[in-house]
């Protein structure tokens, strides 16, 4: 399970929003996944809780691609393949696991706790640091 500390905050109010839900969907998928291994598995609930992540993870790149539009953000299209590459590695896991190819294992599990982490922090904080930086988008100080 993955702990949601201020150590996962990038400082964008609209971003760390979605990461915390995707956290939560990642959690919910996690915790199928260890039943799956510790009990009994379900298949339906597993498949569920894999769409939903990848539904809200899609939503959530196509709000923060929003976010760099008409904007001078020289690492752009980076971010947007870094996106892309995310999706096929998570689409594959789940073809893989839909088809009966893979089994949900340990590795699963750790696969889909850190498939996002590192361009959580790496990447989106580079991001929001950059958004952050223009004086338009400066919270009004309370
Ligand atoms: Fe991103
Ligand atoms: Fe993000």
């Amino acid at each position: 399970m993955i702990q949601w500390t201020s150590r996962l905050e990038v400082g964008h109010a609209l971003i760390d929003l979605d990461h915390y839900r995707l956290v939560r969907d990642t959690n919910c998928l996690v915790g199928y996944l260890v039943d799956g291994i510790a009990r009994s598995r379900d298949d339906a609930a597993i498949a569920l809780a894999l769409g939903r992540l990848i539904q809200d993870t899609k939503a959530h790149f196509m709000a923060e691609e929003r976010l760099m539009e008409g904007l001078l953000y020289s690492e752009a299209t980076a971010h947007k393949s870094a996106h892309r590459h995310l999706i096929r590695s998570i689409e594959a896991l789940r073809l893989d696991i839909g088809s009966g190819r893979r089994v949900p294992d340990s590795h699963a599990i750790c696969f889909v706790e850190n498939w996002l982490l590192d361009h959580i922090l790496t990447t989106d904080r580079k991001l929001s640091a950059f958004l952050n930086s223009r004086p338009s988008q400066r919270e009004p100080d309370a």
